[in-house]
């Protein structure tokens, strides 16, 4: 059976080590930048299975590949193409609920990811099945996936249940992409941390967000209604002026005391991934019992997971660690969802 897994550009080496971590035997083969083809003979549900219960943290999304189509690049040919292949390996019932997800890598000038996704989600609209929109519903029911990667003129197309690809998007940049961007780009890291680790942000009382310039997700807090302690030397963006529910200590973090009660901290500090752990178990005392936190581990450019182990190492003596992962949005980092112990 073979597999496409997708991964940031530089953590080639740490996906496929998680892959053979389930199958040793695993042959791999380099497809573009952000992706690789896995041959594995490991049943199909055992391997998935094996690969889910490792929670890796570098593989972003993997779709079985079960056919391949040569394109011709003429927009009315390929689509039928790539239906006529989704047919043979998709039959849904009436009321099915399904996705179709295409990724290009580069355009045709032809048609894109959507036009793909459009023609095949109409088809099986047409046979009364429900295409779902929705990221909740993706992440917490069976729905059934449509996969398709076009790498130059080769079309790779693979059926799946949307919880056997480790994530509910095979194009999620272009999915959370769209939602724009106020202060900066980190915005956007926290929101899919909020999204994908499925964080539900009660609004309420205070929290504290450290390594905060300048305010990306300090605004997403205040935005659900914290009272936001937001802790750096560097400035915060003039926009956030405005808002009466942040206060910004601008100083050095190890510099400050805190006496009040946060119901969440966030800490995305630039600094060694040792230092971020050491400190949020100095704070954990200040987070509400069993309150959550969401913070990033910089990691260095080598010997990544044994940084990752180390502090996590750290964080384990005061914190439940729920999910580690190198998101989208993360670049040489990686988010930690956590719960304080307390
Ligand atoms: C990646 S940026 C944070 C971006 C921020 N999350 C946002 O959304 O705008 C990292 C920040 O950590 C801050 N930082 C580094 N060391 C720090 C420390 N010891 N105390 C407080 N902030 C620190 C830096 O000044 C920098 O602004």
């Amino acid at each position: 059976m073979r597999y496409l897994i997708t991964y940031y550009t530089e953590y080639r080496k740490n996906a496929v080590a998680e892959i053979r971590k389930v199958d040793e035997q695993a042959v791999t083969e380099e497809l573009m930048l952000t992706s690789t083809v896995i041959t594995t003979k490991l049943d199909a549900k055992q391997f998935i299975e094996r690969l889910k219960k490792s929670r890796p943290i570098f593989i972003r999304h993997i779709m079985p590949i079960q056919r391949e189509v040569t394109l011709t690049y003429q927009k009315e040919k390929d689509l039928q193409l790539i239906l006529n292949k989704a047919k043979e390996i998709c039959n849904l019932n009436k009321k099915d609920r399904f996705s179709v997800q295409a990724r290009m890598t580069e355009g045709t000038g032809m048609y894109n990811a959507k036009d793909i996704e459009v023609y095949l989600g109409e088809y099986y609209e047409e046979q009364g099945c429900e295409a779902i929109f929705s990221n909740e519903v993706l992440m917490n029911y069976d729905i059934h996936v449509i996969s398709v990667v076009v790498k130059d003129k080769i079309c790779y197309l693979g059926y799946s249940l949307a919880e056997d690809n480790l994530n509910f998007q095979c194009n999620e940049y272009r999915v959370l992409a769209s939602e724009p961007i106020q202060i900066c780009r980190a915005e956007n890291k926290l929101k899919e941390a909020i999204c994908k680790f499925q964080v539900r942000l009660e609004g309420e009382g205070n929290a504290l967000d450290v390594g905060a310039a300048p305010g990306g997700w300090t605004k997403v807090l205040a935005d659900y209604g914290y009272q936001v302690s937001a802790v750096d030397p560097g400035k915060l963006d003039e926009r956030l002026n405005t808002y009466s529910n942040i206060t910004h200590y601008r100083d050095r973090v190890e510099n400050i005391r805190f006496d009040k009660p946060f119901s969440l901290v966030t800490c995305d500090m630039n600094v060694d991934p040792l230092e971020t752990a050491k400190f949020m178990c100095r704070i954990h005392n200040n987070l509400a019992a069993h309150g959550y936190s969401i913070i990033t581990l910089k990691l260095p450019t080598r010997n990544e997971e044994e940084k990752i182990q180390n502090s996590l190492k750290v964080l384990k003596d005061d914190y439940n660690i729920l999910a580690v992962k190198n998101l989208t949005h993360n670049r040489r980092e990686v988010t930690v969802f956590m719960q304080n112990k307390r």
